[in-house]
C-alpha cells in the first residue's frame, strides 16, 4: 500500500491506496473556513493548522483503510509547488513516518498529482491524452505522453482559472473560496445577460485578468439593490466566459496535437458548466478534482522512490 500526504495549500489530506490504484481511504480536512474571514489563504495560519491536523488525518486515513503502518510500503508526499511552510509540514511528516519504518519515500509534484487523479480505479485513464489542468494556482494544457511524462503546451499569462472564479465570486459578494458557490449561483442566471470578453492571446496560452476587470466594471455600475438583482446573471455570464476560454483552448490544442482523448483535472474540473460543455472528456470524480492525497499517492505509483534514508535531505519547492 501507498500512504499519500498532501499539504500544499489549505487542505490537510492523507490517503491510502493499493499499488494498482484502488482507493482504501481519502481523507481531506479543509481549512477553508479558517481562512474565509481573510478572503484568502494566510500562509502562516495554514502552516500552523497543517501541523495540528496532519497526524490525526494520517491516523484517520490508515484507520479508514483498515490498515496500519505495517501495511505501508512507500510514503508519497507533495514536494511542491505550493506554500512553502505548508509543504514543509507534510514533507517533514512523511520523512518521519518513512524513516521510522525504513520505508522509501516518493516526493511528488502537485501538478503531476492532479494528472494522476485520472489513473485511479475504478476507471483509470491510460496515456496518451491531452490534459487541461485548471486549479486555484495553475491553468495549463499538457500533452501527456506517458505516466509522468508531460509536455507543456500552454499556460496562463496572468490569473489561474480558479483564481478568476474566486476573484469573480468575491466581486459578487460570495464567500471564499467562491468557485463552487459561483457555480451554484450561475444556475439561476442567464449566461447571455452580459457579454464578457474572452481574451485573445497567441498560441495555446490563457489570460483571465481582463475578464475579471470587466466584471469589476459591470458591478461598479450597479447600486447594491441592482447588484443583488443581477448577481445570478452576472455569475452565469462570467462563468460562461471562463468556460468558453478554457474549452476553446482545449479544442485548439486537440486540433494541433491530434489527441483522441481529452481530460480535465484540478479544482475547476468540478465546475458543472465545464463538465457539461466537454461531455466526452475524461473527468475524475469531484472529490478527486480538488486537492486530495489519493492523487499524490497515485502519482507515486509511476515515480522512482528515494530509498531510506536518502530522502531526509529533501527540500520543498514553492514554484516549479
Ligand atoms: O485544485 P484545487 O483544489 O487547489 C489548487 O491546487 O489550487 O483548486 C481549487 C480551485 C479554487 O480556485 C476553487 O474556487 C476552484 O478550484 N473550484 C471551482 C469549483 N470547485 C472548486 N471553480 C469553479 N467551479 C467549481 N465548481
Ligand atoms: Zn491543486
Amino acid at each position: 500500500m501507498i500512504l499519500g500526504i498532501e499539504t500544499s495549500c489549505d487542505e490537510t489530506a492523507a490517503a491510502v491506496i493499493s499499488a494498482d490504484g484502488h482507493i482504501g481511504s481519502n481523507v481531506v480536512a479543509s481549512q477553508a473556513e479558517l481562512h474565509a474571514r481573510f478572503g484568502g489563504v494566510v500562509p502562516e495560519v495554514a502552516s500552523r493548522r497543517h501541523l495540528e491536523l496532519v497526524a490525526p488525518v494520517v491516523r484517520e486515513a490508515l484507520a479508514e483503510a483498515g490498515a496500519t503502518l505495517d501495511d505501508v510500503e512507500r510514503v508519497a508526499v507533495t514536494q511542491g509547488p505550493g506554500l512553502i511552510g505548508a509543504l514543509l509540514v507534510g514533507l517533514a511528516t512523511a520523512k518521519a513516518i518513512a524513516w521510522s519504518r525504513r520505508l522509501p519515500l516518493v516526493p511528488v509534484d502537485h501538478l503531476r498529482g492532479h494528472v494522476a487523479s485520472l489513473y485511479l480505479q475504478p476507471e483509470p485513464l491510460e496515456p496518451p491524452f491531452l490534459c487541461l489542468l485548471a486549479s486555484g494556482g495553475h491553468t495549463m494544457l499538457l500533452d501527456v505522453r506517458g505516466y509522468g511524462e508531460e509536455r507543456l503546451l500552454g499556460t496562463t499569462l496572468d490569473d489561474a482559472a480558479g483564481e478568476a472564479f474566486d476573484k469573480g465570486a468575491r466581486l459578487l459578494g460570495l464567500g471564499y473560496p467562491g468557485g463552487a458557490e459561483l457555480d451554484r449561483l450561475a444556475r439561476d442566471g442567464d449566461p447571455a445577460a452580459y457579454e464578457f470578453p474572452v481574451a485573445r492571446v497567441p498560441g495555446l496560452d490563457f489570460s483571465f485578468s481582463g475578464l475579471k476587470t470587466a466584471l469589476l466594471y459591470a458591478t461598479r455600475e450597479l447600486s447594491e439593490a441592482e447588484l443583488a438583482d443581477r448577481r445570478a446573471d452576472l455569475a452565469a455570464s462570467y462563468q460562461r466566459a471562463i468556460v468558453r476560454a478554457l474549452v476553446r483552448r482545449v479544442r485548439d490544442a486537440a486540433d494541433q496535437t491530434g489527441a483522441a482523448t481529452v481530460a480535465v483535472v484540478g479544482g475547476v474540473a468540478a465546475n458543472s458548466e465545464l463538465r457539461a460543455t466537454l461531455p466526452d472528456a475524461a473527468l475524475a470524480p469531484l472529490v478527486l478534482c480538488t486537492d486530495n492525497a489519493a492523487m499524490i499517492a497515485s502519482a507515486a505509483r509511476f515515480a522512482a522512490p528515494v530509498p531510506y534514508p536518502r530522502y531526509l535531505g529533501l527540500d520543498a519547492y514553492a514554484s516549479r
